[in-house]
Formats: C-alpha cells, structure tokens, sequence
C-alpha cells in the first residue's frame, strides 16, 4: 500500500476537518481524539463537502442536511444520505499525514 504525504500534523486541529485533494480525490482529514481520520469527501445525499461538517462522538455530520458518517469506517448513521462514504488508511509520522488511496474496505482484504 502506497502512503502520500498530504498534510502537516499541525493544520489539523482536534474535532475540526480540512479538505483536501490528492490525486484528482476529494479527501476530508478530521482529527478526532487525537486520531486522524480521511473520508472521501463528498456526501452521497447532495455532494456537500462532508470535511465542513460537525465532529461528535466518533462521526461527522454533513454540514447541509446533517446526514452522519462513522468516522473509522465512512459507514452512513442516519440520513438523509443512504449510501456510506469511502473511509481512506492514515498514517501520522514525524508531523505529517499520510494517506493511502486504497479504500480501508479494500485494504484489509
Ligand atoms: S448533502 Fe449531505 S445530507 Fe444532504
């Protein structure tokens, strides 16, 4: 599995997320608990940026319509949305984030 830096540890401040893009993907880092998390970053309800939306208790909630999505997994909690959202590998190593592309799904398989 192959890991790209794409953040600073330092620009993720805890319960908030930050969108970013690699390779062409749409990506949301949320530091939660001290624990970095990437989702994909697009909510299957509307396409909102799900990186935008309110942290709590271990999910994040869309910021349109508050659909929520289990952080470790992207797995749906409640609606509007029906569909989960992808959930990405992180590393955290020597003040930088790592993500891998490999779905977390997938990447266990
Ligand atoms: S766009 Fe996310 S719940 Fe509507």
């Amino acid at each position: 599995m192959t890991f790209h830096e794409i953040a600073r540890s330092e620009d993720l401040e805890e319960g908030k997320g930050r969108p970013y893009t690699l390779e062409g993907q749409r990506l949301a880092l949320i530091r939660h608990g001290g624990v970095v998390y990437a989702l994909e970053d697009r909510c299957p309800h509307a396409n909102a940026p799900i990186a935008l939306g309110p942290v709590e208790n271990g999910c994040i909630a869309c910021p349109w319509h508050y659909a929520e999505f289990e952080l470790a997994t992207g797995r749906v909690l409640s609606g509007p949305a029906c569909e989960s959202i992808t959930a990405y590998p992180v590393e955290e190593k020597d003040g930088f984030v790592s993500v891998s592309l490999t779905p977390l799904d997938h990447a266990s398989a």
